[in-house]
């Protein structure tokens, strides 16, 4: 049995508070920019994804108007800074509606770090920053998905392997679920994809 949804016939509210207790786990941008008149802003954006390839480009979503969206637009840059779970309350700390003249840096206690190619300060301490220059904006229903092309990528070298690649265990990644819930990293599984040409005669998942 199943029980359905018509987001016809759900308020607003409710059906976007299910939807988002669907999918889930969600990857958090935590957004950096810098107002026309130079105060640094940072907020939490859930709705976050990697749009392309080749150019490299991010893309999350302002659902409304927002202090981080009006930043952009004025400045054409931002910072995504990578939350890890030591960092949890800070990070929804940001995600509270301050003034526009009021920088969550200083009322969460982070410490502002220049970017190398953009003028959105970083987050110290946070392990890793991908500075974008905003390639484009997308108006869609009551939200504005936003573009951003990577310039620049900095993470800090203690949590890079000896080859240089992001250890997850390292990161230790924040997500956001439904409702107030939030996610971390539990148990990382690994398994190779499979080639069309090794497939089996018949597939059988291993028993777990
Ligand atoms: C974990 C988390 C994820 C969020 N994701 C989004 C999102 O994807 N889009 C959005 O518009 N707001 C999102 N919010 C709410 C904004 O962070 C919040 O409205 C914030 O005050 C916006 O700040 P600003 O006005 O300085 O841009 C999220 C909040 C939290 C705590």
């Amino acid at each position: 049995m199943r029980t359905d949804f018509d987001p016809r016939n759900l308020p607003r509210r409710d059906f976007y508070r299910l939807l988002n207790s669907l999918v889930v786990p969600r990857p958090i941008a935590w957004v950096s920019s810098r107002s026309a008149t130079g105060v640094d802003n940072l907020a939490p954006h859930s709705f976050f994804t990697v749009a392309s390839v080749s150019p490299a480009i991010v893309q999350f979503t302002s659902v409304g108007v927002k202090d981080t969206l009006r930043n952009i637009l004025a400045t054409a840059d931002f910072v995504v800074n990578f939350t890890p779970e030591s960092l949890f309350e800070e990070v929804n700390a940001t995600g509270t509606d301050f003034e526009p003249q009021e920088s969550e840096f200083d009322r969460a206690g982070l410490t502002r770090e220049p970017s190398l190619t953009v003028g959105s300060m970083r987050v110290a301490q946070s392990p890793a920053a991908i500075e974008c220059r905003l390639h484009s904006t997308l108006e869609l229903g009551d939200c504005t998905l936003v573009f951003g092309e990577v310039t620049h990528i900095a993470v800090a070298s203690d949590v890079l392997d000896d080859g240089g690649h992001p250890l997850v265990e390292k990161l230790r990644p924040l997500s956001r679920l439904g409702l107030d819930e939030w996610g971390t990293i539990g148990e990382v599984k690994e398994i190779q994809r499979i080639r069309a040409s090794d497939w089996p005669r018949e597939f059988r998942p291993r028993e777990q």
